[in-house]
């Protein structure tokens, strides 16, 4: 199995991308923490996933929240192998009605969660572990309305730069996984669109992309599988794209 022994912590695992990612890391031979702020979402992926698997609490805004995932994981297991910044949220929203308020949310869960998981986990990361940070193939893109989650997700990308050079020589490898478009429940519905719109906006979606189709989760766990494993052992500091080939043809409208 290409992930035997490894522990691993996927933030926002409760759901979508995530739980997907929980749910190979398991059959690939990892044992997973996921966390959330939503219990019943966390519980049902539990009893999903099976085995291997438990739950915390957390939101990655609270600094404290992070540390406690991090003490929990160190008190059972010694030590976290990879660390999956996957919680993220983002809105379209024009530039002109971003508030304070949504400034920080997305902000703050995508960039401060991204920091404080660092920050918390790096003291229980050994020689060999990992960071993948979900990032997303809008960081090459243009989109209207989407300036803040872009802006989230590229200060996101910056890390697998300096957090690359910085980690050197504690031989902590750092990563992006950049997904493309995954219909999952959040990404239509936090972006407030119904579910009919949703399909119609995702069907014209699909004729521009390369590949011909949308993404799906495990495309997305496909990556993050290899990511985490030893056979990308020569992998850092990179992007990697799951985008069917979105970015590499710059579509002008999405
Ligand atoms: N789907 C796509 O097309 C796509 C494309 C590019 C990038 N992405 C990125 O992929 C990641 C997963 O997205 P998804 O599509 O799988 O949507 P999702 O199902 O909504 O996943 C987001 C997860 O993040 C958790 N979360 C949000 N705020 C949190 C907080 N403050 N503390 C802890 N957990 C928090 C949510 O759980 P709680 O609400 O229970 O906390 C949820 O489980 C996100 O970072 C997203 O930006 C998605």
């Amino acid at each position: 199995m290409r992930l035997d022994g490894k522990i691993a912590l996927i933030t926002g695992g409760g759901t979508g991308i995530g739980l997907d990612i929980a749910k190979r890391y398991v059959e690939e031979g990892a044992y997973v923490y996921i966390t959330g702020r939503r219990e019943k979402k966390l519980q049902e992926a539990v009893d999903l996933v099976g085995k291997n698997i438990v739950y915390i609490v957390a939101d990655v805004t609270k600094k404290e929240d992070n540390q406690k995932v991090a003490d929990r994981i160190k008190a059972d297991k010694g030590h976290l192998d990879i660390a999956i910044a996957n919680a993220g949220v983002g809105n379209y929203i024009a530039i002109e009605d971003v508030t304070e308020e949504e400034f920080n949310r997305v902000m703050y869960t995508n960039v401060l969660g991204t920091y404080y998981l660092a920050q918390a986990c790096l003291p229980i990361m050994e020689e060999g572990s990992t960071f993948i940070l979900n990032t997303s193939v809008t960081t090459s893109l243009g989109l209207p309305k989407f300036s803040l989650y872009i802006a989230a997700k590229s200060a996101m990308k910056s890390f697998i730069h300096t957090w690359t050079n910085e980690l050197r020589d504690r031989k902590i490898r750092v990563n992006a996984l950049a997904p493309g478009i995954i219909p999952t429940d959040a990404a239509g519905q936090e972006l407030g669109r119904d579910p009919k719109e949703e399909q119609n906006v995702q069907q014209y979606r699909s004729t521009l992309i390369p590949a011909g189709r949308v993404g799906n989760v495990k495309d997305t766990s496909n990556a993050a599988v290899f990511l985490g494993s030893d056979e990308s052992s020569y992998v850092n500091g990179v992007e990697l794209l799951v985008d069917g080939g979105l970015a590499a043809i710059y579509p002008v409208k999405l």
